[in-house]
C-alpha cells in the first residue's frame, strides 16, 4: 500500500496537488498534461516514456505499443493523454475501449497513477461507472492507487503472461521440404503477411481488421524494420511469421505478432521465423528478448511454443476493477 510518511505529495491530495512537487531550485515544478488525438502524437509520447523506464518487467515496449496502435486499418480515435515534466513523459493513460483503460506511470513517480487515475474518472460517462485497468503485477506502484481507490483485482479466465529471453543457445530448427524462410523484402510482402496473420489470428465470428493497407501503415513506423520480419512460405503463399521491434537504446527486442497458419501448424515453422528474429536482433547488439502470450491454461500453445524456444516467464497482466 501508499506508505504516506514517503510520499511528501500525501496520497489523498487532490490532483493538482499531486501535479506538483518541490523543484531541485526554487518554486515548484509541474506535470502538463497533454491530449494525444493522434496515433503518431500517442506512440512518440509513449515510447519515450516505456524506453526511459524499460526494464525486462515492465509492461510496455515500443514494440507492442506500436503493433497495438497501428495494426487495424483506420484506428479508432479514443481519449489518451499524458504527461510532461522537464521535457519528459511521466505517465500516460488511454481509453482504448469504453469503461477499460491502460497506462504506464514512471515508478520514480508513484503519485501520477493517482493523476492518471482521476482523469481517466473524470471522462464523460466514466464518473461512477464499472471501469478496469490492466496492468502487470510488477506494477505495485500502480497497483497501489487501484488499491487505494477501491479497485480489486479480477479472477481472470483469460489472462496474459510476459515471457523473456537472455539470447543465449539460440538454436535453429531445420523446415520440413518445401518451405522457405525469408525476411520481408518490401512492401509487396504486406498482402500475404496481412493474409497470414488474419488466418492465424482470425475467426469467423471475429474479423479481424488487419489488412494490407494497415500492414503498410504498421511498416510506416520509425521503428519498423524488414530485417526483423521474418516469415515463411509454402507454394508462394505466407504461412508463418514472426516481427520483432527492436530497441537500440535498451538493447531489447519485442516479439509481436508472432503466427502460424491453422493448416501448418506443429512443424516448426513459428519457431523457425522467431529463432530467425531472435538470431538477427543478436547481430543489432539485443542482449534480451519480449513476448507476451496467453498464460492461462486454455490457451497453451503460444505459452508452449515460447517456452520451447527457450522464453522463461517473469510476470502476469492482471485487471482491476471498480464496480461503479
Ligand atoms: C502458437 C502458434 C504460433 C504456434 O505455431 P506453430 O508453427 O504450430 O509452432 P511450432 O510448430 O513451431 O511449435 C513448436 C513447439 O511449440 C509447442 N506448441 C506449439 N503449438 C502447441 C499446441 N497447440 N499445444 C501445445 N504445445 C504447442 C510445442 O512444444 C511445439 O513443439 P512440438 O510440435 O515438437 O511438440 C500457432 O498455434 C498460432 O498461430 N496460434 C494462433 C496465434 C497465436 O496465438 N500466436 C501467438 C501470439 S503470442
Amino acid at each position: 500500500m501508499i506508505d504516506n510518511a514517503a510520499d511528501p505529495y500525501g496520497s489523498a491530495a487532490l490532483s493538482c496537488r499531486r501535479l506538483r512537487r518541490p523543484s531541485r531550485g526554487y518554486g515548484v515544478r509541474m506535470a502538463i498534461r497533454r491530449a494525444l488525438p493522434d496515433p503518431a502524437a500517442e506512440l512518440a509520447a509513449m515510447v519515450g516514456l516505456a524506453e526511459r523506464v524499460w526494464t525486462p518487467r515492465t509492461r510496455w515496449h515500443l514494440g507492442d505499443l506500436t503493433w497495438s496502435r497501428l495494426q487495424f486499418a483506420s484506428p479508432v480515435a479514443y481519449p489518451a493523454a499524458a504527461w510532461w515534466e522537464d521535457g519528459e513523459v511521466v505517465a500516460w493513460g488511454r481509453v482504448p475501449a469504453p469503461g477499460h483503460m491502460e497506462m504506464q506511470v514512471d515508478p520514480a513517480r508513484p503519485d501520477m497513477a493517482g493523476v492518471v487515475l482521476d482523469w481517466v474518472e473524470s471522462l464523460p460517462g466514466h464518473a461512477g461507472e464499472p471501469l478496469t485497468a490492466t496492468i502487470l503485477d510488477t506494477e505495485t506502484h500502480i497497483a497501489d492507487e487501484l488499491a487505494r481507490r477501491g479497485y480489486g483485482p479480477v479472477e481472470e479466465s483469460r489472462f496474459f503472461i510476459h515471457l523473456i529471453h537472455d539470447l543465449v543457445g539460440l538454436s535453429s530448427r531445420k523446415l520440413p521440404a518445401g518451405y522457405r524462410l525469408r525476411h520481408v523484402v518490401d512492401e509487396a510482402d504486406a498482402e500475404g503477411r496481412a493474409r497470414a496473420h488474419v488466418a492465424a489470428f482470425g475467426a469467423p465470428s471475429a474479423p479481424l481488421r488487419v489488412t494490407s493497407d494497415s500492414y503498410r501503415n504498421v511498416m510506416t513506423s520509425p521503428f519498423y524494420r524488414r530485417s526483423l520480419d521474418w516469415l515463411v512460405e509454402y507454394d508462394g503463399d505466407v504461412v508463418a511469421f514472426c516481427l520483432g521491434w527492436w530497441s537500440r537504446s535498451t538493447r531489447s527486442l519485442c516479439l509481436e505478432p508472432v503466427g502460424c497458419h491453422p493448416e501448418h501448424r506443429r512443424r516448426g515453422l513459428a519457431s523457425a521465423a522467431i529463432n530467425a528474429v531472435l538470431e538477427t536482433a543478436v547481430t543489432m547488439g539485443a542482449t534480451i528478448a519480449r513476448v507476451c502470450a496467453r498464460g492461462d491454461d486454455r490457451y497453451p500453445s503460444a505459452r508452449s511454443l515460447y517456452r520451447d524456444v527457450g522464453f522463461v516467464p517473469v510476470g502476469r497482466n492482471r485487471s482491476w476493477k471498480r464496480s461503479g
